[in-house]
């Protein structure tokens, strides 16, 4: 794998073998010394032209587990606000030596622009472009709803699928990259997606995507779901009004303290599928009070923090299958066991 830009079009079996890495790679995590050496003397580049605090530190702790440096680059105070282009950026990143650059941006296509046109050799990862694709954070996603059902059906995550797992991408589905690229990699992992949106906020063309859509929370959720994963309201992305006030919003889309309550009855009464093991989700930054309750966010259901957590191993998965290989090459696949073996 040269570079990560989408989950559109990824292979399931790179996909597993991702998800199956980052498993090994959580293991570093309850080390005392919280680090491998298999990136040693390589440089990791985020190149972060939109604001991020959590996945810009995410990639930097997984890069450092690695053993990699670690560069970060903020768009703001740099030389772009001075009208310097993507390509004289990166030429000038690469020439520093960079290995792989991890670029978010705000246009839709940045990343693939930065990794089709031969400015430079480093391997590209999206973090987010525009409303396009953020792939790393479907992996993480898939990671925890994979431990998840592991977790309920008492079975090892590296051998559990997502296959027939109902999902229900919930709210600002027009401006999410988040939701584009859980619903290609979901669909791809056997999931079975249902969004559910206001009508306002539901993408022309999405009735031709591979999910259900509802404009009905409430149903969708007495239907019984194994995971909701709740979106961020976007609202740096919106330009007109998509829907009449932020109360009204929380009423009828958010996981308010209501519907938590519903589902905690349900769950109680064994009176829906699923319903006593349901969690919910969300990629951060979280609006409290509109798309989610704190009641919500902060419940035993709540995978918030796990997702923050799996983040990490799955970014160190994804860097180190771009640069030191990875299931694509099966030579590799073993050096990165050999190496979680060897390093205690
Ligand atoms: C997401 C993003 O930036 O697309 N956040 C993240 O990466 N943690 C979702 C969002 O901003 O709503």
């Amino acid at each position: 794998m040269k570079h990560l830009l989408s989950t559109a079009g990824l292979p399931r079996a790179t996909a597993v073998g991702l998800l199956d890495t980052a498993e090994r790679m959580s293991e570093v995590e309850h080390r005392e010394i919280k680090k491998l050496p298999v990136l040693r003397g390589r440089t990791v580049v985020n190149l972060f032209f939109e604001d991020s605090t959590r996945t810009r530190i995410s990639f930097e702790a997984a890069a450092k587990r690695l053993s990699a440096d670690v560069i970060n680059f903020a768009a703001r105070g740099s030389s772009v606000s001075k009208g310097e282009s993507l390509k004289d950026t990166a030429q000038t990143l690469e020439a520093m030596g960079a290995d792989a650059v991890v670029i978010r941006h705000a246009s839709s296509g940045a990343a693939e622009q930065l990794a089709r046109s031969g400015w430079i050799d480093a391997g590209v990862v999206n973090a987010g472009d525009g409303t396009h694709e953020h792939p790393t954070q479907a992996l993480l996603d898939a990671f925890t709803l994979r431990r998840h059902r592991a977790a309920v059906a008492g079975t090892d995550p590296a051998g559990t699928d997502l296959a027939g797992m109902r999902v229900a991408i919930v709210g600002d589905v027009l401006h999410s990259r988040v939701a584009r690229s859980n619903l290609w990699l979901l669909t791809t992992l056997g999931a079975d997606v249902t969004l559910v949106a206001p009508p306002t906020l539901v993408p022309v063309g999405a009735g031709g995507w591979p999910a259900r859509i509802s404009y009905d929370l409430d149903e969708v959720l007495d239907g019984g779901v194994d995971a909701v994963m709740m979106l961020r309201v976007q609202a740096e992305r919106m330009q007109a009004a998509f829907f009449p006030t932020a109360r009204e919003y929380a009423r009828r889309w958010g996981f308010d303290a209501a519907r938590l309550a519903a589902l905690d009855r349900a769950g109680a009464a064994g009176a829906r599928a699923a319903a006593a093991e349901t969690i919910i989700m969300h990629p951060g930054p979280m609006n409290r009070g509109l798309e989610i309750a704190a009641e919500a966010a902060d419940s035993p259901r709540s995978t918030v923090l796990a997702q923050v957590r799996n983040g990490v191993s799955v970014r160190m998965a994804v860097l180190y299958h771009l640069l030191a290989g990875g299931p694509d090459d099966p030579s590799t696949g073993s050096a990165a066991d050999a190496h979680l073996e060897r390093t205690p």
